[in-house]
């Protein structure tokens, strides 16, 4: 019988990084009032950080921004903005520094996500998509990157995993994500010599997020997907990445796509029932060679 896969645990940043690592510096995260983008804001905030969440609904903001302030101790302000309009962002940026004086750390997580085959896809929604998450950062980027020069600081572009083959019904989100890939390329290149990082997180499947509830089936409606890991990502996971891509720790890492998927994507060409034959070859003795 196959002995039970190890399962990586969750860690908290602060059993790893020092408290006071991002003392004085400034968060300025696209998306922050939910999920994955609070998650990395919250994190970052842990270890010094004030910071400012932008997204479109106000009252989910002030409310997230309320709670981050209260569970780190740190200032969280929320400003409305679409990333869409430009405008939105000039003024959040302009509202960022009257209250910090600076911004060192830019999130582009704004996004939007629903499936739609490619057939049914109208071109409003995809340009829709594109125009969220792509145009989205590099509006981000235009806004910002007089401050983060300033600063010598760093960007943190989400992305996604599913662009590296063809998935199902993510015609829309494929490339958008491959734009934020080459963007974010483009500013490591181009800002590097200004002294400032941009990298790529590209989380996999994130449990207890809202994207997860809409994109995919419910437990029960289908296999559960293996991961190498032994688990599913949790927002934890994706935090702690934001942190250390952010720490001086990192400082000769930029244009680079970190993926945090517990080594999802590379199963995809599994034909063998996993994690079972890598813990027990011998219950698929039959399928591989030299015999057991
Ligand atoms: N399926 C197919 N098409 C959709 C869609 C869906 N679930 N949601 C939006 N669209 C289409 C609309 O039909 C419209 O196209 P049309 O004019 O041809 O009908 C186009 O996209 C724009 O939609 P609209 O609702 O006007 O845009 P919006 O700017 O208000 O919101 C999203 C767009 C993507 C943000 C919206 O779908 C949304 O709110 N999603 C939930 C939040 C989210 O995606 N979070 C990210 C989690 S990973």
């Amino acid at each position: 019988m196959a002995p039970a896969p190890y399962v990586v645990p969750q860690v908290d940043s602060a059993a790893v990084f020092k408290p006071e690592i991002f003392r004085g510096k400034v968060l300025f995260c696209t998306g922050g009032g939910s999920g994955i983008c609070r998650g990395m804001t919250e994190a970052v905030m842990r270890h010094g950080a004030n910071a400012v969440i932008l997204g479109r609904k106000l009252d989910r903001l002030t409310q997230t921004a309320k709670e981050l302030s209260e569970a780190t101790g740190q200032i969280c302000i929320p400003a409305q903005a679409d990333v869409r309009e430009p405008k939105t962002l000039q003024d959040a940026v302009r509202k960022t520094i009257e209250k910090f004086g600076r911004i060192d750390f830019v999130i582009c997580g704004a996004a939007g996500n629903f499936l739609a085959p490619i057939s049914g896809l109208s071109e409003n929604a995809f340009r829709t998509v594109l125009e969220i998450d792509t145009l989205g950062t590099y509006n981000t980027i235009k806004a910002t990157i007089a401050h983060v020069r300033a600063a010598k600081g760093s960007y943190i572009h989400v992305s996604a995993t599913l662009h590296y083959n063809g998935t199902p019904f993510q015609a829309h989100v494929s490339a958008a994500k491959a734009g934020v890939d080459a963007l974010s390329a483009v500013v490591a290149v181009e800002e590097g010599p200004h002294g400032v990082r941009s990298n790529v997180i590209a989380p996999g499947p994130i449990g207890a997020t809202e994207g997860m509830d809409r994109l995919s089936l419910k437990a029960g409606e289908h296999r559960a997907p293996a991961y190498p890991a032994g688990r599913m990502g949790h927002v934890d996971d994706v935090a702690n990445a934001a942190v250390f891509l952010f720490s001086d720790a990192a400082a000769y890492i930029t244009g680079q796509i970190l993926p945090v998927d517990g080594g999802f994507e590379h199963l995809r060409g599994s034909t063998v029932p996993y994690p079972q034959a890598v813990l027990d070859p011998a219950s698929v003795a039959h399928m591989i060679s030299p015999k057991l």
